[in-house]
């Protein structure tokens, strides 16, 4: 118990050193991935995690169930998720409501967070009102420490909108105005409201308790009645969309800045320059800034890191298949939602955690494409880059009862890609 307290604070501690850095990363727009990514550099003790769970499976407050059974572990108790596996980093946990969630890119992460974050506060709010009965000495210090005014600052600069007159002036009317942000994007039900991302909220990172990789022990995660939650999207739509949203859309035209990938499709485009080098007139540097490369290059050039030992476990978490991403077979998810059937789904996940008035049809960055509009995006690719595309994400489809046919119908595809029959089957 005692060393448990003692990891716990020097992760504490550690980790509001390393965020306060990473928080100018945030403000310098540099996005989400760079933190995440560096921050498996640095805040990673050296041991492997081992985790502990119940192999029974319970799906009472699920339709879907694996649909191919996960290969059997070696020892059936233990398994090791690897530090560096960025499950550790994404994950989220709730320990209070028995919840953890890996989020998946490109599937609703921002409302599913905001939702989190909301049950969180809602936590919150019962420690201060209870003056921290039942609250570990740990959590309650960490919780005593909200800096109301900074946070505010925080929201100010995230263009929530809070008026002199409106400002909290205690702990609690913070935590309730703070719910009112996230279940309505702003202070009240009467002022308007804009989407925000929490993602780049600082209140998001501020518990470290709240993290995965922060909990001392992982064993509880695989009781029984603990809700182990991922919500999963066809492959193929999935990665359509993370094209279309990433690398598609140029500088001037997104919401929020994304440098990192402005410069990812430079490269693409100068990638595609210099295997093209016969051509006697090369686009300059400049032009490839103005081009969007087309849905073949981006596939050819993310699956160039495919051919490598291990390189799967580096892709970029836009594109990695979420069995790798969130080690669907070792966490065993116990919730799955469908983006297909977001709002049922949602409704489900909402009940479970008892929240009402929430407005599903309020989506947090739905691009508005249609099936159809997905769909022509493999229209025109070559068998052979969708025999890739196959041999990638054959997990994802078979994990969870995913087909193939519903983005692309081809009878020669049975005969020129060997992946198809098991990815089907
Ligand atoms: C889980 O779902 C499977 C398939 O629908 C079913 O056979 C099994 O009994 C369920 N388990 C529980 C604990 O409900
Ligand atoms: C999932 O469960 C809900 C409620 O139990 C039911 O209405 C719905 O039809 C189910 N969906 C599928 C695909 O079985
Ligand atoms: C709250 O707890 C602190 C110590 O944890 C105690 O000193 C204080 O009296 C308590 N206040 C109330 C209102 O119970
Ligand atoms: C503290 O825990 C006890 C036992 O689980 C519970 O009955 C009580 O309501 C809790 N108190 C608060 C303030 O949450
Ligand atoms: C709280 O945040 C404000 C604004 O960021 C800062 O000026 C102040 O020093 C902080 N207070 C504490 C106690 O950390
Ligand atoms: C809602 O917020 C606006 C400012 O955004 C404020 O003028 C108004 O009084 C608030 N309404 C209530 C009911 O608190
Ligand atoms: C759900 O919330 C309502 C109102 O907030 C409350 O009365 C009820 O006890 C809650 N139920 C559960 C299971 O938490
Ligand atoms: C392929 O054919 C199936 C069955 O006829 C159909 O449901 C599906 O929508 C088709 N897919 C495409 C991409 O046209």
């Amino acid at each position: 118990m005692d060393s448990n307290v003692l990891v716990r604070r020097s992760f504490t501690t550690g980790y509001f050193r390393i965020y306060k850095k990473y928080y100018l990363h945030i403000i310098a727009l540099i996005g989400f991935l760079i933190v995440i990514q560096s921050r498996t550099r640095v805040v990673f003790t050296t041991a492997s995690i081992i985790y502990q769970y119940s192999p029974n499976l319970h799906n009472v407050s699920h339709n879907y169930t694996y649909l191919m059974k996960c290969p059997s572990e070696n020892s059936p108790k233990h398994l090791s998720v690897h530090p560096h596996q960025l499950v550790n980093m994404i994950s989220i946990v709730l320990q209070s409501s028995s919840l953890m969630y890996c989020p998946v890119p490109k599937i609703a992460t921002k409302t599913l967070l905001n939702i989190i974050l909301y049950v969180h506060v809602r936590d919150l709010i019962h420690h201060v009102e209870n003056n921290w009965t039942n609250v570990s000495t740990n959590r309650a210090q960490i919780e005593k420490m909200i800096n109301i005014s900074a946070f505010i600052k925080d929201l100010q600069f995230n263009g929530v909108v809070i008026p002199k007159s409106e400002m909290p002036k205690s702990a609690v009317e913070f935590l309730h105005m703070y719910l009112n942000i996230l279940q309505f994007g702003t202070i009240n039900t009467s002022s308007s409201s804009k989407l925000i991302n929490p993602w780049r909220l600082r209140f998001t990172f501020a518990f470290p308790y709240f993290r995965l990789n922060n909990l001392p022990s992982l064993a509880e995660i695989f009781t029984p009645s603990f809700n182990r939650v991922i919500f999963v999207r066809h492959p193929f739509e999935r990665l359509a969309s993370a094209y279309k949203e990433r690398i598609a859309t140029l500088a001037k035209d997104r919401i929020e800045p994304e440098p990192e990938y402005d410069a990812m499709r430079t490269e693409i485009c100068q990638q595609r320059v210099v295997s093209q080098r016969v051509r006697s007139l090369r686009p300059t540097q400049d032009s490839c800034m103005h081009t969007v490369p087309s849905f073949e290059d981006f596939l050819r050039y993310i699956l160039t890191i495919t051919h490598i030992p291990n390189g799967i476990a580096r892709m970029n978490y836009h594109w990695q298949p979420y069995s790798v991403l969130c080690q669907v077979c070792k966490f065993k998810y116990n919730f799955i939602g469908k983006y297909e059937m977001f709002n049922d789904d949602l409704s489900r996940f909402l009940k479970l955690y008892n929240i009402s008035n929430w407005n599903i049809e309020r989506r947090n960055g739905a691009s508005g494409l249609s099936k159809r509009d997905y769909q022509a995006y493999y229209d025109t690719l070559p068998d052979d880059l969708i025999c890739e595309l196959i041999k990638l994400y054959r997990d994802d489809m078979r994990l969870f009862k995913y087909r193939i046919e519903d983005y692309v119908n081809r009878t020669t595809l049975f005969q020129n890609c060997k992946w198809l029959t098991s990815a089907l089957s």
